[in-house]
């Protein structure tokens, strides 16, 4: 298994080529250049995405459902390695258009950047196991004994395995590798994003030689949502009536296939209030934290004193037992990213103590998050440390004060 790189978009899982990163490129937002016009649909749409064909014809069908002109501001949406910013959503949403369309939400627990409002989902999307076409399997469980199953490193799909001792990881670097190892025949199964498969499929007159199915594992399905400004409620109604309008006529379906499908939900005035008030998913709130700019920027160099020998000792074997199948046993990283090092606490990457511990908390072990007690947690964030080279003291790391810490986590070279 080759270490994982830290890549704050990758760790969004769900940043295989869909919408995570806002860079504007057509020039300045300007209140005058969205339509205002009750005769106008203006939508947004991220050219970078491979649903982006998807989005401009139910964009068109919409429109023309509602006897309006459409008016398409096209971005590009596809981030850098510092993560993207809701802050240029938000802009595109105040300035360019009425709603932004194809923004997956996790369908479990996933919610709006924050400022912003989710229209009713239109589409079910998510990852999906793909196979030859001749492949009987339609699932995880019914492939045969000993698979080898391709997946992208740092993707929803790593966390999978875990419960199907039947089939084992072949981890690639990049959704490309990953789906060359496919199409090559070096592994007979992978487990990729919708979207990205369908478009590679799409473009290589592949679509005949391969299948695809959505996974029914946590966090593997996802809806897609536009996004709209607070102020944007009529139209976005109206959006949400002609999408229900459009799949009760049997027209929806053909507008979102292949890259997605009609979402099961009976959605109809479904409106962000009513979906669901789950946390934002791990890798959101671990992007967040990385683009939040430093409090103050504490300095890197005095390391301060924050746990306590007894604390790291006792941490060491409770991560030996819940974290270092995913992470290593010397966190170096493995299925999940390492937890020590560079890579992992660069001064870049702008970590709080309280960041860290709040993903720990919230969204670990992946597949039993928030299952261990408050004492297991603390010592296991006090073996963290020492292994990211803070020193032990004679205060006790306590766990309240550790989720609100604004203390840098920084790599001390140990
Ligand atoms: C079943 C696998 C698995 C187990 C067990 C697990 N993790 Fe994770 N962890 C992951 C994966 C995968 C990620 C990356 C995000 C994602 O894709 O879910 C992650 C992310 C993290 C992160 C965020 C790292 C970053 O750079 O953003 C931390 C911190 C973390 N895990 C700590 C722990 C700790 C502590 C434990 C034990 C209590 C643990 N994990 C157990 C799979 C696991």
């Amino acid at each position: 298994m080759r270490a994982p790189l830290r890549n704050p978009s990758a760790a969004l899982g769900i940043s295989v080529g869909v919408a995570l990163g806002v860079v504007l490129m057509h020039g300045p937002a300007t209140a005058a250049s969205m339509p205002a016009n009750a005769s106008t649909l203006s939508v947004c749409i991220d050219t970078s995405s491979p649903v982006a064909p998807m989005d401009r014809k139910l964009a068109q069908a919409v429109a023309s459902q509602q006897h309006r002109a459409l008016a398409v501001h096209e971005f590009d949406g596809s981030g850098d390695d510092d993560g993207y910013d809701y802050k240029n959503f938000r802009a595109l949403a105040a300035d360019q258009c009425q709603i932004i369309l194809g923004y997956p939400l996790d369908a479990t627990r996933g919610t709006a950047p924050a400022g912003l409002v989710a229209t009713a989902p239109y589409g079910r999307i998510g990852f999906v196991l793909v196979t030859p076409s001749a492949s009987r399997a339609d699932s995880l469980a019914s492939l045969p004994k000993g698979t080898d199953v391709a997946v992208t490193n740092e993707t929803m799909p790593n966390l999978y395995f875990e419960n199907h001792p039947n089939i084992a990881a072949d981890i690639y670097q990049k959704d490309a590798d990953t789906i060359a190892s496919l199409v090559e025949h070096h592994d007979r199964a992978a487990m990729v994003w919708r979207p990205t498969i369908v478009s590679y499929l799409l473009a290589h007159h592949l679509t005949s030689d391969f299948k695809w199915h959505q996974l029914d594992e946590p966090h593997a399905r996802w809806n897609l949502v536009g996004l709209h400004d607070p102020a944007q409620a009529g139209a976005a109604s109206a959006f949400d009536h002609s999408v229900a309008a459009l799949r009760d006529s049997g027209g929806l379906e053909p507008l979102l296939s292949p890259y997605a499908s009609v979402s099961a939900d009976g959605t109809r005035g479904v409106r962000r209030s009513d979906a669901g008030t789950g946390s934002p998913i791990l890798l959101v709130s671990a992007a967040a934290a990385m683009t939040q700019p430093a409090a103050g920027g504490g300095s890197p160099d005095a390391a301060p004193a924050l746990y306590t020998a007894a604390q790291a000792d006792a941490g060491k074997q409770k991560f030996a037992d819940n974290c270092a199948q995913c992470h290593g046993d010397n966190l170096e990283g493995m299925a999940g990213p390492a937890l020590k090092g560079d890579l992992f606490a660069s001064a870049k990457a702008n970590f709080h103590v309280g960041d860290i511990f709040n993903i720990v908390v919230k969204n670990m072990p992946s597949t039993q998050p928030g299952s261990l007690s408050h004492d297991d947690y603390t010592q296991i964030m006090a073996y963290i440390l020492q292994q990211n080279g803070y020193p032990a003291g004679s205060n006790p790391l306590v766990f309240d004060a550790t989720l609100t810490s604004n203390v840098p986590l920084i790599y001390r070279g140990k």
